[in-house]
């Protein structure tokens, strides 16, 4: 990858945007990147927030006294989020006036984050995971926040399928970083990494984080800390209290941290619908002479 320039790479990707993003779009791309931050980016529900509780920790020498005290929505800022959801923050103005090191939370895709990443070499961190329970788990987010009416989950597919749905297409999205991940500033991991080797993965991002190596207390202490019971129980990690109290129409059921598992589609879609997401994703994988095994 490293004789083609990243433009042509990006050549051709789709992102579906809600319209209020137009409004800081620029803002986005023009950011002032300090040359110590560090970017993480996901397609919605990759298991993102997983990702930056364990980044910031590791940012923060396990600073589990301000953790505790501070969500982490205001530890680490959701670069796009401004003024695209109700009540949510000036989050650019709050990039600019944060302390470094800054752990920047996005879900665009590449070419439409700040421009200085790619002259700056910036540090990114890229969560992918696997496109089936990326979809379950955001047709239960959105529709649990109150964005979908009466949609069901096979009309949610076609929707994702034809990237109607926000932040798609995901296969462009999840390829443009797969590309670039063996560039010196990218960290690439996948969620079902996350699951099946979670110290090892901390290991490889202490290490891109020029970070010294746990000892092994700290490495018990922060696994335990990562869990998803304990993320689900810890108030600073869990967002459901913050959504509820946000958003005005989320369900009554709704759970930000929902099941946390690998393969959660298997008994939440019908075989068909599993079989139309994988000719989709196949059909796409191949112009590129992928697999989905080669990622996830
Ligand atoms: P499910 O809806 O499949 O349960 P994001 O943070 O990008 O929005 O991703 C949310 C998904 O990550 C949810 O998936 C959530 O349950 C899962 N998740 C959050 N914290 C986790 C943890 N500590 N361990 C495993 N999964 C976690």
């Amino acid at each position: 990858s490293r004789n083609i320039p990243l433009s042509q790479m990006w050549r051709g990707s789709w992102c579906s945007l809600i319209p209020t993003f137009g409004a800081v779009l620029d803002k986005i791309l023009q950011l002032e990147v300090r040359s110590d931050d560090v970017f993480l980016v996901t397609f919605m529900k990759s298991g993102t927030t997983w990702m930056q509780e364990m980044a910031w920790m590791l940012l923060n020498d396990l600073d589990y006294e301000q953790g505790g005290c501070l969500h982490l929505t205001q530890r680490s800022p959701f670069l796009e989020a401004q003024g695209t959801r109700p009540n949510s923050g000036n989050e650019i103005e709050r990039c600019n006036t944060l302390s470094s090191p800054r752990l920047i939370k996005s879900h665009l895709p590449a070419y439409l984050l700040p421009q200085q990443i790619w002259e700056k070499k910036t540090k990114i961190i890229y969560v992918g995971r696997n496109c089936k329970d990326v979809i379950v788990s955001s047709y239960h987010f959105i529709k649990g926040v109150g964005y979908l009416s009466d949609s069901n989950l096979e009309d949610y597919v076609n929707h994702f399928i034809k990237n109607e749905i926000i932040y798609t297409s995901y296969w462009d999205h999840v390829l443009n970083f797969w590309k670039i991940r063996n560039e010196p500033n990218v960290f690439f991991v996948t969620y079902e990494e996350m699951m099946r080797d979670l110290q090892g993965v901390i290991e490889r991002l202490s290490e891109f984080l020029d970070k010294p190596r746990l000892k092994d207390e700290e490495m018990q202490k922060l696994l335990e800390h990562l869990s998803f019971d304990k993320m689900k129980e810890n108030p600073q990690t869990n967002a459901t209290a913050n959504i509820r109290s946000k958003i005005s129409n989320v369900r009554e059921n709704f759970q930000f941290m929902r099941r946390g598992i690998v393969g959660s589609y298997r008994d939440e879609m019908t075989p068909a619908l599993q079989a139309k997401i994988d000719k989709w994703s196949a059909e796409k994988l191949s112009e590129h002479g992928l697999t989905e095994e080669d990622i996830f």
